[in-house]
């Protein structure tokens, strides 16, 4: 389906029908509500931002990819009033390279073993030693370790943490995506206390449903200065109108606690929706922005993962960058570097490999 017959939402018109004309204009008014519509629709509104208890216990080691990188393991702790709670930052700082260091944090909600802090195993899933050698910082968090990964009526991590009274809850109230963007928040406020770690230069970046959240803790993030969904699909990156694959209603239905009550409502009326995913990723504007697909990820759906960068790309041109600069989903393997968004859709299937941090790596080095 071509973006035309999408019929979608215009990030540029806002609910009083008037269109943003300059980047001013858009970032005082329409960029506001944006974000609004999909905390109420979405991904649900999150109690709480930085707490005032929050503490970081760091222990560094060096010695760490034969000497090329220093480890630091960050304990985050919090406390609100259902409680305290902890995750853990690993990170790997680049030894010899020029410091503060640029970094990639990664939302990792794959297993523990893809982020082994000895290096006996080493993963493509993340690759820090890679990364490292490119000369940034690789930082990453297990999405698990603020929220469980399971319709538990919200009871545990950071929920029963930060609104454990609210019963019944807002249907407004956040979801379990906005808990673990709301980690990769809480993450970067331990990097910008970090003098090794440019603040200005960090990448937040996730797979999959990791994609999703990496796409949302950009959006409410302003500090990240690039973000990464690689395969995020519905509710990430993609279109929801005019979807193949997977639908609002089968997310809703499979993983009912990862967004807000409201968003079921939108099984099947996907039309009826004020937001769609393009305006999620315009709320990333001006910054960098990168979106990957993979041929066989059908559920996920490339084709409306790249329209939606397409149709993402007037916001960006309000800012003077041009966006992608791409009309057509480019061949197979072959990224495309536009002013301000990137994009690739690599050959294989569903998952995130050394080739696509090549070239998450190579754009952050040009636009970072
Ligand atoms: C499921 C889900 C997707 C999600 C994926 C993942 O397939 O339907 O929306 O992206 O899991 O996180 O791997």
């Amino acid at each position: 389906m071509t973006i035309e017959q999408r019929s979608l939402p215009d990030p540029l018109i806002g609910s009083d029908g008037r269109k943003a004309t300059t980047a001013e204009q858009w970032s005082g008014v329409r960029r506001p509500e944006i974000l609004q519509l999909f905390r109420d629709h979405v991904y649900g509104r999150e109690p709480v931002g930085r707490p005032e208890q929050i503490g970081f216990h760091v222990e560094t080691k060096e010695g760490f990819m034969d000497g090329a990188a220093i480890r630091k393991r960050v304990d985050i702790r919090f406390e609100g009033p259902g409680g305290t709670g902890a995750f853990r930052l690993l990170l790997f700082v680049p030894a010899n390279a020029a410091k503060p260091a640029p970094a990639f944090l990664l939302i990792n909600n794959r297993g523990a073993e893809v982020a082994d802090a000895e290096r006996t195993a080493v993963s493509p899933f993340w690759p820090a030693d890679y990364i490292v050698s490119r000369g940034y910082a690789a930082a990453v968090f297990q999405t698990e370790e603020l929220d469980p990964d399971h319709d538990d009526g919200f009871e545990n991590g950071v929920h029963g943490i930060f609104d454990p009274a609210a019963k019944p809850r807002s249907p407004h109230a956040w979801g379990t995506i906005a808990a673990w963007a709301w980690g990769a928040c809480r993450a970067m406020d331990y990097l910008e206390t970090d003098s090794d770690i440019d603040p200005n230069r960090v990448a937040v970046i996730g797979h999959s449903r990791g994609g999703k959240t990496a796409l949302w803790a950009g959006a409410i993030d302003p500090r990240f200065a690039m973000v990464v969904g690689n395969n995020s699909g519905c509710t990430g990156a993609a279109l929801s109108r005019g979807k193949r694959g997977e639908t609002i209603r089968d997310i809703n239905a499979r993983f009912p606690h990862w967004f807000c009550e409201t968003y079921k409502s939108f099984g099947g009326r996907e039309s009826e929706l004020p937001v769609d995913q393009h305006m999620l990723l315009s709320l990333i504007a001006p910054r960098a922005l990168y979106v990957s697909s993979a041929t066989e990820d059908r559920w996920a759906d490339p084709e409306s993962e790249f329209l939606s960068v397409i149709a993402a790309e007037p916001v960006y041109r309000l800012f003077g960058s041009e966006g992608l600069g791409a009309a057509s989903l480019p061949p197979a393997d072959t990224p495309v570097f536009g002013g301000g968004i990137g994009y690739h859709i690599r050959t294989g299937k569903h998952n995130m490999e050394l080739s696509d941090w090549r070239h998450f790596i190579d754009f952050a080095d040009r636009s970072m």
